[in-house]
């Protein structure tokens, strides 16, 4: 099985086998990614796929999950998604767990009743970026997403009963846009209420347009105790239940369980980091590639 370029998929899915469905992004545009930055989007051959599938059915015995690569799978045509994920379903009646990234805009592209067939199909779960819920810095990044598009699109898969993961980012508004962005983006999770949510922190990819950004000194990075007042303020105005994965090797602090049933350990946690001011207001935070 040969994989073309870059693969990335998230880390909650660490034990699933990957099927490269579609390569690169159909954004492919966001200033702090460079995930795909490698390859123009494009719907794989089917047939190709297939041999994929095949292909893993002879490697593995037993295959409980599968995520689909690459950017935003959910891109592609019902028609198709709905092939790839019968082949699937017949090569490994055993699965439990089908999942793939999509952008929020691409349940928008699609009708509910479409969503539904792919839910009923078998696809479970997808990952979507928010990244804030500030229509500025949704601009300034170059997302493509208004924030009621990000809540229709949103609001499309819970009504389908695909459940979404919800990344989003801490630090993205920088330091002069700390608290706009935190409240905007607490807002919006408000009305779209993830079933699971991966808070981040911002990451300086090399490369990247926000590199740039940052070394004209068009963007100024946030300092640490700016990450965890927004990750506080996150703590204490989130009303909805989820499944909380702060635990991506960049955070500040690695706190992953059911939310609100863990809320006072998670802002224990936190409380105590801020207590202890890092790094001093003026630092900036740490970015470590990905
Ligand atoms: C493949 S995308 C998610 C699916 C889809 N492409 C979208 O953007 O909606 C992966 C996610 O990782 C996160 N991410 C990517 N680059 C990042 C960076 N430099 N710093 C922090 N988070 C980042 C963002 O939340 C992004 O949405
Ligand atoms: S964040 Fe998602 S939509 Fe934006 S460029 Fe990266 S993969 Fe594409």
């Amino acid at each position: 099985m040969q994989f073309v370029g870059k693969v990335y998929r998230p880390w909650m899915e660490a034990n699933s086998v990957l099927i490269q469905t579609t390569l690169g992004c159909s954004i492919n545009t966001c200033t702090f990614c460079t995930m795909f930055d490698d390859k123009r989007f494009k719907v794989r051959d089917i047939e190709d796929v297939f041999a994929d599938i095949e292909q893993t059915r002879r490697m593995y015995p037993v295959v409980k999950s599968i995520f689909l690569i690459d950017g935003n799978v959910l891109a592609a045509r019902t028609d198709f998604l709905l092939k790839v994920i019968d082949k699937i379903k017949h090569t490994f009646p055993e699965l439990e767990h089908l999942a793939m990234y999509s952008g929020l805009n691409d349940f928008r592209r699609k009708s509910v009743s479409e969503l539904v067939e792919l839910k009923q199909a078998g696809l479970d779960t997808a990952y979507s970026g928010l990244e804030s819920g500030d229509e500025v810095v949704l601009k300034r990044i170059k997302k493509h997403l208004t924030p009621s598009q990000a809540v229709e699109g949103a609001l499309m898969a819970k009504e389908a009963g695909i459940e979404v993961l919800q990344s989003f980012i801490f630090g993205l508004g920088g330091r002069y846009r700390s608290q706009q962005h935190i409240e905007a983006t607490v807002d919006l999770l408000n009305q779209m209420q993830p079933e699971q949510i991966a808070p981040m922190a911002l990451a300086v990819q090399p490369g990247s347009e926000l590199e740039r950004e940052v070394n004209a000194g068009e963007f100024v990075l946030p300092t640490e105790m700016q990450l965890l007042e927004e990750e506080k303020y996150l703590l204490e105005n989130m009303n909805f239940n989820t499944v909380y994965w702060g635990d991506h090797g960049n955070n500040m602090i690695q706190m992953r369980g059911m939310f609100p049933e863990s809320k006072p350990f998670f802002l224990k946690h936190v409380n105590e980091a801020i207590a202890k001011k890092p790094g001093a207001q003026e630092n900036v935070i740490q970015t470590f590639a990905w």
